[in-house]
């Protein structure tokens, strides 16, 4: 059990000689990590219509698609989503013409009637 601890700490060890060795190994991780999750997705799992590219860019800086893919909302429980994701989870607030663009765009692909027949399963889409 001592000689498992010893061993264990010694592997502990080691690691961290290997990073203090090589300060940027860590960043180097992190901007391979970023570049991996950056490649999976694309604009286009999207319905494509006006206001995708902004959905898209302003909407997957937290989270990716899929809560928004699986979602079915009417224009207002979009429009009080907007508040909700500024006031509980620190977006910028959103106003004005740019609002009302991805609100329309939200409800006009992600409304109640567009539900799929797989009922909007997000992993099939
Ligand atoms: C600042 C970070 C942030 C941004 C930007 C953001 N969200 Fe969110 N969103 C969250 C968090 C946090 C949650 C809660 C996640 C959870 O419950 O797992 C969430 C949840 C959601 C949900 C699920 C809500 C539900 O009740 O099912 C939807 C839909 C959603 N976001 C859509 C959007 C859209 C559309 C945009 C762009 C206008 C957006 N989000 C931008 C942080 C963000």
């Amino acid at each position: 059990m001592r000689g498992a601890l010893l061993a264990a700490a010694g592997v502990l060890l080691a690691a961290s000689a290997v990073l203090a060795q090589d300060p940027d190994l860590a960043r180097r991780q992190a901007e391979a990590a970023a570049a991996i999750a950056g490649r999976a997705e694309e604009e286009t799992v999207l319905a494509e219509g006006e206001g995708r590219s902004e959905v898209f860019a302003y909407c997957t800086v937290c989270h990716n698609t899929a809560l928004i893919r699986r979602s079915a909302f009417t224009r207002d429980r979009w429009d009080e989503l907007m508040d909700w994701m500024a006031e509980k989870h620190g977006m910028n607030p959103l106003e004005g013409e740019f609002r009302q663009a991805i609100v329309d765009y939200l409800a006009t692909h992600y409304g109640p009637r567009q539900r799929g027949p797989r009922g909007g399963n997000p992993f099939l889409d």
